[in-house]
């Protein structure tokens, strides 16, 4: 699978692609992740990206003309054009449903912004699939870029050391949140592990992680048990 991003702060990825299950992913060749930076198509003087939005107010938005000539630059490099993504608190909501969607691709770009955002008419012109990660403002798309980078990279065969623990996170499958774990030692300040965990008797293991994902759902998030 291949993403690449277009974002006007490349750099900020550089820990990102260097650590990691993305970094071995990389390495494997499981995925490709190529940044591309929109300031590369402004033509000004100051390869200025942004412009004062038309009818006052604050900041400066990204104006039309970089990202249409980066986007068609972009497509240009690989067999298939991709889906197209633009980050955005106003598009539809990031959760597994989409995720597991968005793994079906095999190329995505990932449109950041900064500032006050986009030109209107970047939407209107590309046609991107808008995307939030949540209803909150980050200061640019590239966080929610890994966002996208890091759950969608989680579905590609291959990635996960052991492709069960996709299968058993909250949210895969059924709507529920996973069952707690604990990890040695047996005993932490006073604190010890469920019995049943240690019994080595795996159908009440199973039956117990089953009983407990189901009750923690219904105490933390019992609308995802009306899904
Ligand atoms: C400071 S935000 C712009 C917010 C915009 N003025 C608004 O009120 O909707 C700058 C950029 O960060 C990204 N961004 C911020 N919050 C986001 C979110 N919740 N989901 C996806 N992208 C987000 C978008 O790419 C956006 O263009």
């Amino acid at each position: 699978m291949r993403f690449d991003v277009l974002t006007l702060f490349p750099a900020i990825f550089d820990g990102f692609l260097n650590e990691g299950l993305l970094n071995k992913a990389l390495q494997k060749q499981l995925l490709e992740i190529h940044l591309w930076n929109y300031r590369e198509w402004s033509t000004g003087k100051h390869r200025s990206v942004d412009d004062r939005p038309f009818g006052g107010g604050p900041g400066m938005l990204i104006g039309c003309d970089p990202v249409f000539q980066c986007v068609e630059h972009v497509q240009s490099q690989a067999k298939q054009l991709g889906q197209l993504i633009m980050l955005t608190p106003d598009g539809r909501k990031l959760d597994q449903t989409l995720v597991t969607e968005l793994a079906q691709h095999d190329r995505l770009l990932l449109l950041c912004g900064r500032y006050e955002g986009f030109d209107e008419r970047i939407s209107e012109g590309l046609k991107p699939l808008e995307i939030s990660v949540g209803d909150f403002i980050c200061n640019g798309g590239e966080v929610p870029a890994m966002i996208i980078i890091e759950t969608v990279m989680r579905m590609i065969p291959g990635v996960l050391g052991d492709e069960a623990s996709a299968q058993e996170d909250s949210f895969s499958g059924q709507m529920k949140l996973e069952h707690p774990q604990y990890t040695r030692p047996r005993e932490y300040r006073g604190m010890t592990v469920p019995e049943v965990l240690l019994s080595g008797d795996h159908q009440k293991i199973a039956k117990w992680r089953e009983e407990m994902s189901l009750q923690r759902t219904r105490q933390r998030r019992d609308d995802l048990l009306d899904q």
